[in-house]
């Protein structure tokens, strides 16, 4: 198309936009850099410093500091005072930084971008890639990016929404935590809920292992248990609750899955399906959260589905209606949405 053609003034709008996407990307690794080498929690803990200083606190190098604060000082992460040379990070950046631990979530996104090899094969080819077989920041970023949401509104605002669910655990119940990746779900619940049982289950082993070392450190290992097994073919019935946090939609079968969940129910059990918050219909996502979730859906949920039998692929935006049709099938009558955040929404699914 002839130059002459173009609107300049949208060439210049989305050259910005652009412009700010690639830095964001280049960002990604100096925001692990800050949370690895303790630079964020030293200007914090700090106050204002010059890059000498904080090289000094955190036993790093000044040449090295100086560029990666000149970096954070034009992303607005820190804000620069050049009276003094001293950086800043403001309480706002603190908190979202370290308290709520926002680099986890870059964690997740560096993670998924490193195996865009095999992605964009998978597009040619149709192949699934498993949840498994990806880079261990996946693991760890997706724990990581996911459980300060839990550790906000699991124990606070989820449980007590679903319908007596709270008093059986608080008495002593059973939970059935299915697909908990890392468990920190499982861990929050069995340390609100001390004469519960919970059970962690998930198909990739790394991640069992890593649940059960964590649940001993948090002091929990007496209470829960982690064991490999897939959503269609976990042991055990009687639950009182059952749970799926943020991944039903990365399995091949979720409609299998939900038979399993229906039939290992006590009478009167729950079914809790926190799921990706979406609207349905594509054209009402189309906002940050929105692509943030198809960005991941596509580098991490949908190859995964699509690596299990049946491969329905509902990816991290399916919505709720989409949800309820999943949850029909296979047999559940009574389904409400419950709660949502920015990130999450909340289903409670009774036969
Ligand atoms: C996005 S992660 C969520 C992990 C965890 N629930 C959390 O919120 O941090 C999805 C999890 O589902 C697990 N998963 C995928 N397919 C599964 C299946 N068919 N059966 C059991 N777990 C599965 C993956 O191994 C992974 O741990």
């Amino acid at each position: 198309m002839a130059q002459a053609q173009l609107d300049q003034k949208k060439v210049e709008e989305f050259l910005g936009k652009a412009i700010q996407d690639v830095a964001a990307t280049f960002h990604a690794g100096l925001v692990l850099i800050g949370d690895k080498l303790g630079l964020y929690r030293a200007l914090a803990d700090g106050g204002p410093q010059t890059p000498a200083e904080l090289a000094k606190r955190t036993g790093t190098r000044e040449r090295y500091v100086r560029e990666w604060l000149s970096s954070q000082a034009a992303g607005g992460y820190v804000t620069y005072d050049p009276a003094t040379g001293r950086f800043t990070l403001p309480a706002e950046q603190a908190f979202l930084l370290l308290d709520a631990d926002l680099p986890g979530a870059f964690l997740l996104g560096v993670g998924s971008v490193r195996d865009e090899p095999r992605i964009t094969d998978a597009f040619r080819t149709g192949a699934g890639v498993g949840w498994h077989e990806h880079d261990t920041g996946v693991f760890e970023g997706c724990e990581r990016f996911f459980r300060p949401g839990y550790a906000m509104n699991l124990v606070s605002q989820w449980i007590p929404a679903l319908e007596g669910v709270k008093a059986k655990l608080e008495a002593g119940g059973r939970v059935a935590d299915v697909g908990c990746g890392h468990g920190s779900s499982t861990i929050i619940m069995a340390q609100a809920f001390p004469r519960s049982t919970v059970t962690g289950f998930d198909y990739h082993r790394g991640s069992i292992e890593w649940a059960r070392q964590t649940a001993d450190k948090a002091g929990v290992g007496d209470r829960t248990t982690f064991d490999v097994a897939s959503a269609k073919d976990y042991p055990g019935t009687g639950y009182d609750l059952v749970t799926f946090f943020d991944c039903l939609h990365d399995m091949g079968d979720p409609v299998g899955a939900a038979r399993h969940v229906r039939q290992s129910l006590a009478p009167n059990g729950v079914w809790m399906l926190v799921e990706p918050f979406a609207n349905d219909r594509l054209e009402d996502n189309l906002n940050p959260v929105g692509r943030l979730y198809y960005s991941a859906s596509t580098l991490l949920c949908t190859p995964a589905s699509l690596s299990q039998e049946v491969g329905l692929a509902l990816g991290a935006q399916a919505g709720e209606k989409r949800l309820r049709d999943v949850l029909t099938e296979a047999g559940f009558s009574r389904i409400r949405r419950v709660a949502q955040t920015p990130a999450n929404m909340v289903l409670e699914a009774r036969i």
